[in-house]
Order: structure tokens, then C-alpha cells, then sequence
């Protein structure tokens, strides 16, 4: 097994994998077909072979699907894995009908995640936003009993306000803050990362590749067909030249003899020893190239020539993670 860098998740958090394995592409969220199952748990588990052992998953993401999937990748092998899972949105066909973080639910929600995915606790629990119709001390303090009750481990977040994290963690130590974090998107710079580092709070960031567009695959203009063009960020002249950023970061990938991905990936690593870039992969072949990402380093020119063409505010357009 390849020895895997480690985070740890809080102050008195777990030691995991800095690189985490995102399950939710592995099932159909806003509709679309569903990716080969078999590939997909193939995936978890060379993951877990490789001491990834982060997995993320949502209640949410396939109305349950996902976390079967999970369950049936870690059968007989819980230890080797730390299952994060995010509760509250409700979703009917693959739309978002909104969130349900009520007490009751959140009650609810935890039952039936833990049997979809064959355990007896999870290990991060986490409210996938806050929801301004119940207090933040209602939805962190269920957390907390059902931590006192054995079924959860830690806490979590995602998606929230600096002022929602100071009174989550005030309420129960938070120990890790999902969040959508890239080259492409880094409005949390000013205002999230100060308080969780304060606070001491792990950094989990999705949406590296910022939705495809620093893979270095994507071309102007898109498919109509193509959700990606939902978004003013993938439209028109917006995408034309948020393009030529991604040229420079497909020189410098170049130039290093890595791919745009691996850098993108690799940019957020670089970050500091509290960032986890937690990647989405459904095939097996994506894991050997996102962990060689991990190793990557940057001389001060290269992280001067990334910081300055991805300026906050560099890449036009909104995106859905705009908050
Ligand atoms: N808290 C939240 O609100 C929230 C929101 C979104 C996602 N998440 C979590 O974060 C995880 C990651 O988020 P994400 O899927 O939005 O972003 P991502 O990790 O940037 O993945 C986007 C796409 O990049 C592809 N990819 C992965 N490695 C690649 C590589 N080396 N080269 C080219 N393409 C590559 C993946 O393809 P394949 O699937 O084909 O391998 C995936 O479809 C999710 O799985 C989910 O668990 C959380």
C-alpha cells in the first residue's frame, strides 16, 4: 500500500487520508444514467487498497443508491474505511424540492443511512447547508445527541456562512468544513478559511476541477445539451475567456509533465496541512493519476504564475457554488 499523506480532521479529530474519494458522481443526482455500479465499487475499494480511506457520500445523492453502493464496497472491511455523510436536502425525479434539517428528520434521516450503508456509526455527519427555518443550535445539537448515542463519531459541515460556523462549532466542535474551494473559485479565501482555521476546523474541498473546466478538456462553446450551460461561467465570450486562464494552466501542466487535472488538485494540496481535495472518481484508472497529484510541488514562480492568472474574481461567470 502506498503510504498516503494524512489530515487530521478538527483538533481532536481522526487522522484520515489528505486525499478523499467523492462517491456522489457514482450515482444519478440530477437524474442521467447511472455510472457502471461494478466499475464504481471496484473504485471504492482500490481507494481503500491505496489507503484512501475518506468517503463521501450524501443521503441525498441517488435517494439512497449511493450509500448502498458504499455499504456494498465496504462490506467486510469497515475499519479501512471513514464514511462522511451529508443529510437534509430533499430531491423527488432529480430536482432539489429544498431541505429538511428539522430534529424529527434529522432522526429520521440517520436510521436509515446507517442501514443502507450496513454500519453501526458514521463516522462525519453533516447538514449539507444550514436552513434559515430552524436554528443552527437545533440542527448541530441533534448531531450532537445522536454523537452521545453512538451513532456518529464527528461533526461536520458544508456550505455555510461564517457566522453559521462560529455558532456550529460554539455548540459542538466542528471538525471538518466541506466546501467548494479551486483555482476557479476562491471567494472563500476572505472570509470562510480565516474563521475555520481560527476555529481549527479541517478544509474538505470539492469541485477542484471546478465543474471540468481546469481538466484542460473542455471547449468553447458547449453542447446545448450540455448542463454545464445552465451556468454564465460555460456561456458565451464568459467561456471563451475564462478558456484562455485554463491555457496557461495547461502550459505550466505541460511544462511539468503533469495533466491540468493533477495540478488543479494538486494547487488545492498545496494549500496547507488542513486541506483535503476530496475528488470524484468512478473509474479506477482516475486514482493512480489523482494520487500522483498528491505529490506535487510548486516553486514560488509557478504557484506566483497560478495565484495571479486565477486571481480571485478571475474566472467569469456564476457557477451554482456563487453564495
Ligand atoms: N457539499 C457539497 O455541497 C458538495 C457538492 C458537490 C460535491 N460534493 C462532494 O464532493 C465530491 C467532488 O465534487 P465534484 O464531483 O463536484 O468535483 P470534482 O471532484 O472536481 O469532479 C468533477 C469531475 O472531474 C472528473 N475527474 C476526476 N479526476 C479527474 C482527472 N484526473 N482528470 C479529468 N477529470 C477528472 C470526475 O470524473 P469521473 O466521475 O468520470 O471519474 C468528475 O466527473 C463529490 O463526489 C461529492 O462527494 C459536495
Amino acid at each position: 500500500m502506498k503510504n498516503i499523506q494524512k489530515i487530521q480532521l478538527g483538533h481532536h479529530g481522526p487522522q484520515v487520508s489528505k486525499l478523499g474519494l467523492g462517491c456522489m458522481r457514482m450515482s444519478s443526482v440530477w437524474g442521467g444514467p447511472t455510472p457502471d455500479q461494478n466499475e464504481s465499487i471496484a473504485t471504492i475499494q482500490q481507494a481503500l487498497d491505496n489507503g484512501i480511506n475518506f468517503l463521501n457520500t450524501g443521503d441525498f445523492y441517488g435517494a439512497g443508491h449511493n450509500e448502498m453502493l458504499v455499504g456494498k464496497a465496504i462490506k467486510g472491511r469497515r475499519d479501512d474505511a471513514f464514511i462522511s455523510v451529508k443529510f437534509g436536502a430533499i430531491f423527488h425525479n432529480g430536482q432539489w424540492l429544498g431541505l429538511d434539517l428539522r430534529p424529527i428528520a434529522i432522526k429520521n434521516f440517520i436510521n436509515y443511512s446507517l442501514t443502507r450503508l450496513g454500519i453501526d456509526t458514521i463516522d462525519l455527519y453533516q447538514p449539507c447547508r444550514m436552513d434559515n427555518s430552524v436554528p443552527v443550535a437545533d440542527i448541530i445539537g441533534t448531531v450532537a445527541e445522536l454523537i452521545k448515542e453512538g451513532k456518529v463519531r464527528y461533526l461536520g459541515v458544508s456550505e455555510i456562512t461564517t457566522d453559521q460556523l462560529r455558532e456550529a462549532n460554539s455548540v459542538y466542535p466542528v471538525s471538518a468544513l466541506e466546501i467548494g474551494y479551486s483555482l476557479a473559485d476562491r471567494q472563500i479565501e476572505n472570509d470562510l478559511l480565516p474563521v475555520a482555521k481560527e476555529l481549527g476546523i479541517a478544509i474538505v474541498t470539492f469541485a477542484n476541477t471546478a465543474e471540468g473546466l481546469l481538466t484542460g478538456e473542455m471547449k468553447a462553446p458547449l453542447a446545448e445539451t450540455d448542463y454545464h450551460t445552465h451556468f454564465s461561467r460555460f456561456q458565451g465570450d464568459n467561456l471563451v475567456r475564462n478558456l484562455e486562464k485554463v491555457e496557461v494552466l495547461k502550459q505550466l501542466a505541460r511544462d511539468k509533465g503533469f495533466t491540468p487535472a493533477q495540478i488543479a488538485i494538486a494547487w488545492v494540496n498545496a494549500q496547507g496541512p488542513d486541506f483535503m481535495p476530496l475528488v470524484s472518481m468512478s473509474k479506477r484508472s482516475r486514482l493512480p493519476e489523482n494520487m500522483a497529484a498528491m505529490d506535487i510541488a510548486f516553486t514560488a514562480d509557478e504557484m506566483y504564475t497560478l495565484n495571479t492568472t486565477f486571481a480571485p474574481g478571475a474566472i467569469l461567470g456564476e457557477t451554482y457554488l456563487r453564495r
